[in-house]
């Protein structure tokens, strides 16, 4: 089956589909995306997934490209054209095409393209099984990070490094040792005391949308949640540790920096909060 992708108003082959060369996206970085997860064919925490949205742009000053019933629309046409089932649907809206000037242009639409792929859903869970590796990495980015730009050069880097290193993701460390995220996830350790922990979605991180939904499972089962940033030694000591984003979910973290975390497998807190996610995300 082929894939289709949408591109500003129409749904192209993906092997073909393409911005202009002067698309600001491409030229400037400048604009925003959002990755949500598909689930039985459906868009997990739509919702959430368009406030942030809403949000990045407003950041931003880019205008939306569709109402955002009409964009809702989208994302699921671009789902069933694709025939995903299970996987992710992924969206991004630049500033549009003009003239390269680094300042904004007087009167652009702004562009937006949308794809959708499955993702393999035993390989995933043999994943999360075995538990991934991290490694860290200097916090090098801006302090807008809390926009989610495409602009996420540091992140490949670090990604790149994570997979020289033979790990799966990057813990970006701030100044004071600090972990603030990983490069494409929210990070998480939890204490031999059973205390969860992950830094407060302020400016240093991107508020994740599973980050979110996991503080109402976190909440259902009883555990203890602190909001704070944990250094690096901490995480080292933990008990366990874990990342969380649209398309891993929660992902258990058994080892940094090549030290094992914990007994050095998945922990029984990550597992858990995996197995539950789906209770308390919406189902669009
Ligand atoms: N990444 N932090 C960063 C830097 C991210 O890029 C992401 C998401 C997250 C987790 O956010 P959420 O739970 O809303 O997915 C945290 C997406 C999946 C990506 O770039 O592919």
């Amino acid at each position: 089956m082929s894939r289709v992708a949408y591109v500003n108003g129409r749904y192209v082959p993906h092997g073909g589909a393409a911005v202009h060369v002067e698309d600001r996206g491409y030229q400037f970085a400048d604009g925003v995306y959002e990755v949500c997860e598909v689930r039985g064919g459906r868009p997990v925490d739509e919702r959430r997934h368009l406030d942030r949205l809403d949000r990045s742009l407003r950041e931003l000053r880019i205008a939306w490209p569709l109402a955002r019933k009409a964009l809702g629309v989208v994302l699921r046409e671009t789902i069933r054209r694709n025939r995903v089932n299970d996987g992710i649907v992924y969206l991004q809206v630049s500033r549009g095409v003009a003239p390269r000037d680094h300042a904004f242009p007087a009167e652009t639409a702004p562009s937006l393209v949308v794809t959708a792929k499955n993702l393999d859903h035993d390989k995933a869970e043999a994943t999360a099984a075995a538990g991934i590796a991290v490694i860290t990495v200097p916090e090098n980015r801006w302090p807008r990070v809390d926009i989610k730009s495409v602009a996420l050069l540091p992140n490949v880097l670090a990604k790149q490094a994570a997979r020289e290193a033979g790990a799966k993701e990057a813990w970006f460390v701030d100044p004071d040792g600090r972990v603030t995220e990983g490069s494409s996830t929210n990070a998480w350790i939890v204490t031999r005391e059973g205390q969860v922990v992950t830094r407060p979605a302020d400016h240093g991180i991107l508020r994740g949308i599973t980050r979110t939904v996991l503080l109402d499972a976190i909440a259902a089962q009883g555990l203890s949640l602190d909001e704070r940033a944990f250094t690096v030694d901490e995480a080292y000591a933990a008990r366990e540790a874990f990342v969380t984003s649209a398309s891993q979910i929660v992902m258990p973290v058994v080892s940094i920096d090549g030290r094992p975390v914990g007994n050095g497998a998945p922990g029984l807190v990550a597992t858990a909060l995996r197995r539950d996610f789906h209770r308390f995300a919406e189902l669009g």
